[in-house]
């Protein structure tokens, strides 16, 4: 038995292996830096380099965009199922469901292979935009919009939302902020999923249960959040006060923060660039004020940067989207990583089951009932 070592919330920890992404000297996806994906690329090269392991040439690109216009396409017993959910239910929810249903119409569901896995990740990159637009359409008591072959993924997502075109400005910060999200090494949700085909689930069980993990405000539940931050504060007059009486009160601050980043999240960085763009285009100026002084603050009395929540809530708010859309959209992206991190899970598995430091009470004797 090796040596007994616990690290409160596995901080530090080295729980496994991976080959999809670093973050050491900086963000990169398979040897890629963020930066240069961002900055060069588009969602699906991204999305196809974690799933495959390398950037695609021009043709495998289209017939890779082909595949996913083909799947395209959500069983209509899943959108009447959506029809009939309460008008409480949260977009997160939907997808968390929409990801289970769909489970039940995937013809490869038994199939647990690599090129299943793959093929199966795929199908669930081009489902899962059309379940939470068609959730949010029909919440509103309007039709869902159908997905158009020929769009980027970013697009489609804008398209099926409002039905109208995108202006290029916002079809690329979309499309810039599913490949920031997209992948992440071993952060809670693909730890999860992880952690569930171990036990050699498949890939959709793993899926479901990463979109749970990435609800909770700790996690992908932050982008929704900073926008209360935002609203709770205010005026940028207001910022300085706000933000050093909520620290007294050791309030968390969403947004900020992060366990591997102690110095600055690089993809924080890099989406302000743009969310200073958006911004201006917009007339939201004041709004990025606002953020920086919030951001200077908590770096004065705290030491803390802000994560990629802090900029993105902000440039979602820009584009006019619903914040109960902003961790969905998380969910979009992400599937991308959590698919490629249980593929490489299931090549070279191991049942993660770790110990637990036993705290409970002494051994103690059987009281039968009429005792206790
Ligand atoms: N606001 C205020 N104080 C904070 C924050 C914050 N956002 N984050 C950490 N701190 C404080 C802690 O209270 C603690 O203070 P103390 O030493 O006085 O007790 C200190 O900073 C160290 O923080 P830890 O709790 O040890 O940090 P940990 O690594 O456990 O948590 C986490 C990281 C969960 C991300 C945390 O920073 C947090 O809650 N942030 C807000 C939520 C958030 O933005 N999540 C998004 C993460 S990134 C992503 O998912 C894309």
């Amino acid at each position: 038995m090796p040596e007994e070592i616990y690290s409160p919330g596995l901080e530090g920890v080295i729980a496994g292996e991976t080959a999809i992404s670093t973050v050491s000297g900086g963000l990169s996806y398979r040897g890629y830096s963020i930066e240069n994906l961002a900055r060069y690329g588009t969602f699906e090269e991204v999305a196809y380099l974690l799933l495959y392991g390398e950037l695609p040439n021009a043709e495998q690109l289209d017939e890779f965009r082909k595949r996913l216009d083909a799947a395209s396409q959500v069983p209509p017993a899943i959108i009447e199922a959506i029809r009939h959910f309460p008008p409480t239910a949260l977009p997160m929810d939907v997808l968390r469901s929409g990801a289970s249903m769909l489970a039940h119409w995937d013809p490869e569901i038994g199939d647990n292979s690599h090129e299943a896995n793959i093929r199966k990740a795929e199908r669930l990159l081009a489902q899962l935009p059309i379940v939470m637009a068609a959730h949010h359409r029909l919440k509103q008591g309007k039709e869902p919009v159908a997905p158009e072959a020929g769009r980027s993924l970013a697009a489609n997502c804008l398209n099926m939302l409002f039905r109208a075109d995108p202006s290029p400005g916002h079809e690329k910060a979309m499309d810039v902020s599913l490949i920031l999200y997209a992948e992440h090494e071993y952060n809670a949700s693909t730890f999860t999923a992880r952690v569930v085909v171990s036990t050699l689930a498949d890939l959709h069980s793993g899926i479901v249960a990463a979109i749970g993990a990435l609800k909770g405000p700790l996690h992908g539940g932050a982008n929704e959040k900073v926008m209360d931050v935002l609203g709770a504060v205010g005026k940028k007059e207001n910022a300085e006060k706000w933000i050093r009486d909520a620290l007294a009160r050791k309030q968390k601050i969403m947004g900020f923060g992060h366990r591997v980043y102690k110095d600055g999240d690089p993809r924080a960085v890099y989406l302000k660039e743009l969310c200073n763009e958006l911004a201006k285009e917009t007339g939201n100026e004041g709004l990025e004020v606002t953020a920086d002084v919030i951001q200077r603050v908590i770096w004065e009395e705290k030491k803390l940067p802000p994560n990629l929540d802090w900029p993105s809530g902000r440039l979602y708010h820009y584009m006019n989207l619903p914040v109960e859309l902003y961790t969905p959209l998380f969910v979009l992206s992400r599937t991308a990583g959590w698919a490629a991190h249980i593929i490489e899970q299931l090549d070279n598995n191991r049942l993660i089951r770790p110990r637990a430091r036993y705290i409970g009470s002494e051994p103690r004797a059987w009281k039968p009932l009429a005792k206790r």
